[in-house]
């Protein structure tokens, strides 16, 4: 098991800026996710950190050791890919053993981890065929097969399930979640969805533009998101921002919405400008079936635009200060477009931004 430390890393490409000054530290033996939208330089990143991509200023060690000018197969790093990269004309056993063929190891030794790593990854079975006789899930297995039995101290992946359809994508995606709990190995995931960012990693390293916008465990993240970018990019069906005016309501500070609903800020805030915006996730912005109103809850009735079952849960669009707001209920008797429905939400799960800077306020 490895740590991985990055401090000052940068990246360019010609005139391009793409790593803008990244510290991070990989802790051993935790599952890492960088997640971010395309282009943010999560591959770089990860390409740097294997060695396929020289680092232009700053500094990356693997368990205590500088490999800045360290050869990417003097790392003990495995890597597997969106795209399998699998020897059409080797057989799985021989597409699995390659690399340690190349490093000529004992046939015996190499039938022992191709075999231990075929079982893990249930493909025993398939050991004798040849890529184009599999299916992509097949073939993605066999591509991290190859990884493990080179025994790394670091594993690799970028976008390793995109190729797969959703429920393939679901299936692997809890294989390897178990294989790391197996192997217990450091492992550094990029992708670009957040559903895959919140289930696989212990820690989510969220970037934007070669920077690192907020890491922390899933639940952190999504629940304390340092900014309006964070909030926006992880949460499915995602948050609803409304925008409105900081107004003084007798002791407190409130939010006045554009269609005249007074929203009680939870604390002050120190004067942030005259425009502020609320974000409330879906799931929180439930059915209100009570007609007394709680501490610290605000009620809100609104015509319903769209409704959305999904069997287990139901979305309602309604507006609210202008914005097309989803507010997520478990119940299917939602009511129909047209018809008023009663909303509520907990002022403990909004969260307030300032419009400018981004930065959550409240
Ligand atoms: N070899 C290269 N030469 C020039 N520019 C590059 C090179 N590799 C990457 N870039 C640029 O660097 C930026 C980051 O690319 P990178 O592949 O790291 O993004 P990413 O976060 O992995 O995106 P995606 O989710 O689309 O895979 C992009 O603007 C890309 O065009
Ligand atoms: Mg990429």
């Amino acid at each position: 098991m490895s740590d991985v430390r990055i401090s000052g890393l940068h990246k360019t490409f010609g005139t391009v800026h793409v790593l803008k000054g990244i510290d991070l530290e990989i802790p051993a033996g935790e599952f890492t996710v960088l997640v971010g939208p395309s282009g943010c330089g999560k591959s770089t990143l990860l390409r740097t950190i294997a060695g396929l991509e020289e680092v232009g200023q700053g500094d990356i060690s693997i368990s205590g050791v500088n490999v800045n000018s360290l050869r990417p197969r003097d790392r003990n790093i495995a890597m597997v890919f969106q795209n399998y990269a699998l020897y059409p004309y080797l057989s799985v056993f021989e597409n699995i053993a390659f690399g340690l063929r190349a490093r000529k190891m004992e046939d015996h030794e190499v039938r022992l981890r191709v075999n231990s790593a075929a079982d893990m990854l249930g493909i025993t079975g398939l050991l004798d065929r040849f890529p184009k006789q599999l299916s992509g899930g097949q073939r993605q297995r066999v591509a991290i097969g190859r990884a493990i039995v080179r025994k790394p101290q670091l594993f690799l992946f970028d976008e390793p399930l995109s190729n797969l359809d959703a429920q393939l994508r679901d299936e692997m995606r809890g294989e390897i979640k178990k294989l790391h709990q197996d192997l217990g190995i450091t492992m550094v995931y990029v992708t670009h969805d957040q559903i895959e960012a919140m289930t696989l990693a212990d820690r989510i390293v969220l970037m934007r533009e070669g920077r690192i916008e907020q890491m922390g465990s899933p639940l952190n993240v999504y629940e304390q998101p340092a900014t309006r970018f964070v909030a926006g990019f992880l949460g499915s069906p995602k948050i609803n921002f409304i925008s409105g005016e900081l107004v003084d309501a007798g002791d407190r500070q409130a939010m006045r919405l554009s269609d005249g609903e007074i929203i009680p800020l939870p604390k002050r805030t120190q004067a942030w400008g005259q425009s502020i915006v609320l974000g409330i996730r879906p799931q929180h912005l439930g059915r209100s079936t009570d007609s007394k109103v709680k501490a610290g809850e605000v009620k809100l009735s609104r015509p319903i635009e769209i409704v959305q079952p999904t069997g287990s849960r139901t979305y309602v669009t309604i507006k609210i200060g202008g914005t097309q707001c989803i507010a997520e209920t478990e119940s299917m008797e939602t009511g129909r477009p047209g018809e008023t429905i009663d909303l509520s939400f907990d002022l403990q799960h909004a969260i307030f931004f300032d419009p400018t800077s981004g930065a959550a306020i409240i």
